[in-house]
């Protein structure tokens, strides 16, 4: 199997409404889209597998022989998606390490290889490997942003449209095909700063901040309904409900304190050309999206991403609920993404 080349693919995300209260119980509404990350893991012709990771200066190469040396059972052993104590002593011998006193590179080194073994063995992922997948991104997220609600790698792992809550998440059953522009205004920002931001509004201000929170919720579910009831009895008025719900999300953003001049710019030019549009994710820069309905004039379009693309911004017109993480056969892909993989 590890001679196998490993094609997988991962939508990138929005949350439509709910970013920043999720983190105080509240509902969040995230849908997967229709632009994908690619990944592809290819043995080399000379029976080796290497490692490369430039930041932390590791370069390592291993020969495929010598892993799959290893016990198929191997990874059957533990329950959960962390390695036991068993497998990591078993890793650490494969990867050269000494047995005591692995320090972070070395974390790293044995983390590249439970996942490379744990992945590259399967041909189709079940219920439990995505359950797996999960909760290792949800450890990404944690070293990125400290405490995350964990919404975000739950939309990556199982695709659609996903209702969250504390943990809590329910897909909404059918969704409307919605088309959305989501603009990158590439200003960095800190999710772990932004939402710690928050938290302190919160302490500061209570009896001002729990209402925008509650506020918000009640967005997510009104979201939730009218996405529901434009599946069951579609009407023209549907999309004026969406856009005021953006409005009003956006203007309760900014009032937390996780606006950013960028937002506000990306806002007006969209408002310019008739179109709603809010911060999406943490905010204080990053990424928005605007609201693209039906029969819109093409032209209006257009031009709203050439005024967004002058000032420095990057758009994608892209539709919500893709399918979650998943695994390919180059022959499946279109022309263009074979030939960026180099297929
Ligand atoms: O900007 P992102 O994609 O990291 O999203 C952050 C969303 C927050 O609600 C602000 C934090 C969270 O963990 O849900």
């Amino acid at each position: 199997m590890l001679s196998e080349a490993l094609l997988v693919s991962a939508p990138g995300k929005v949350i439509l409404h709910g970013e920043h209260a999720v983190v105080h119980g509240k509902v969040a509404l995230a849908v997967a889209l229709n632009l994908r990350t690619f990944l592809l893991l290819r043995p080399q012709s000379n029976g080796k597998v290497s490692l490369n990771l430039p930041n932390i200066g590791i370069k390592q190469v291993w020969d495929v022989a010598g892993l799959q040396l290893l016990d198929t059972n191997f990874l059957e052993q533990g329950d959960g998606p962390a390695p036991t104590p068993e497998q990591l002593e078993k890793l650490k011998k494969v990867a050269g390490l000494p047995e005591d006193g692995v320090g972070t590179e070395g974390l790293a080194v044995l983390a590249f290889l439970y996942l490379y073994l744990a992945i590259c063995r399967k041909q189709r992922w079940s219920e439990e490997d995505l359950e797996s997948i999960n909760k290792w991104a949800y450890e990404g997220e944690r070293v990125i942003h400290g405490n995350p609600s964990g919404v975000d790698n739950a939309v990556s792992t199982w695709g659609g449209a996903l209702r969250y809550q504390q943990g809590k998440m329910s897909s909404l059953k059918r969704l409307p095909a919605l088309q959305i522009l989501l603009t990158n205004t590439k200003v960095p920002r800190s999710t772990k700063a932004l939402v710690a931001g928050v938290r302190s509004r919160l302490l500061k201000f209570p009896e001002i901040v729990t209402p925008l929170l509650t506020s918000i919720d009640a967005i997510s579910l009104e979201c939730e309904r009218v996405l529901g009831e434009m599946v069951a009895a579609p009407a023209p008025e549907q999309y004026l409900v969406l856009e005021e719900l953006i409005d009003m999300n956006q203007h309760h953003l900014n009032a937390l304190g996780v606006g950013h001049t960028s937002l506000d710019q990306l806002c007006r030019i969209t408002a310019a050309h008739g179109l709603h549009s809010k911060l999406t994710g943490a905010g204080g820069g990053g990424c928005g999206i605007t609201l693209l309905k039906p029969g819109l004039e093409r032209a209006k379009v257009e031009d709203a991403k050439q005024a967004l693309t002058g000032c420095g911004f990057d758009c994608w017109e892209t539709s919500i609920g893709a399918p979650g993480v998943s695994m390919h056969l180059a022959a499946s892909l279109d022309d263009p993404v074979r030939q960026a993989l180099g297929l």
